[in-house]
């Protein structure tokens, strides 16, 4: 709703030129940094997917895992972890991915998901969708049930979401 997105678009800061020329980084630890509207804005994502429609929260390096545990505490589900390659200590499921500015690869423990278990993925950012996507492929490939996924923030004009597509994608707030 409207007011959510208030929330966001007032303590989202625009970096220019980080971590490249050219690049304009959006900064969402004010967010963060705000007890109370952090505690609005994720309070606002249950609601959105409903408390008990989702087993886990998976949140993606770095900046998800912020939000996917403040989801997870507030629910009571549980958090993995999908993490930047060469960080799991046990055997993990690999997607590489284009960024909008280089490549990457995100990884997930084969066992992190119990067979259908209900997972909700969670970032602060969608922007070309290269890490979502492969966030996705990850929770299909551990044999988990995407029950939704929501970002903080869209950035509307890199069209994330048809790379997410078919899957829907919640944005607090899209610009
Ligand atoms: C940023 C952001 C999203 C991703 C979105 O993460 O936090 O995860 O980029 O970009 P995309 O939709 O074009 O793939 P980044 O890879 O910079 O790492 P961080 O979260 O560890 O800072
Ligand atoms: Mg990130």
């Amino acid at each position: 709703d409207q007011d959510m997105a208030a929330l966001v678009a007032g303590r989202v800061l625009d970096v220019p030129d980080f971590p490249q020329p050219g690049i304009v980084f959006k900064d969402l630890m004010p967010l963060f940094a705000d007890g109370p509207a952090f505690r609005q804005v994720v309070d606002g994502i249950v609601a959105h997917h409903g408390p008990d429609s989702f087993d886990v929260v998976a949140g993606i390096e770095a900046r998800g895992f912020v939000v996917a545990a403040a989801i997870a505490y507030a629910t009571g589900a549980g958090v993995v972890p999908i993490r930047k390659a060469g960080k799991l200590p046990r055997a993990a499921y690999s997607a590489s991915y284009s960024l909008e500015y280089g490549e990457a690869t995100l990884e997930v423990h084969q066992d992190a998901f119990m067979t259908g278990q209900r997972v909700l993925l969670v970032d602060d950012v969608l922007a070309t969708g290269g890490t979502a996507g492969a966030a996705l492929d990850l929770i299909v490939q551990a044999n988990g049930s995407v029950a939704g996924f929501s970002v903080l923030l869209e950035l509307g004009f890199l069209e994330g979401r048809k790379r997410v597509a078919p899957r829907e994608v919640h944005a607090v707030l899209t610009v």
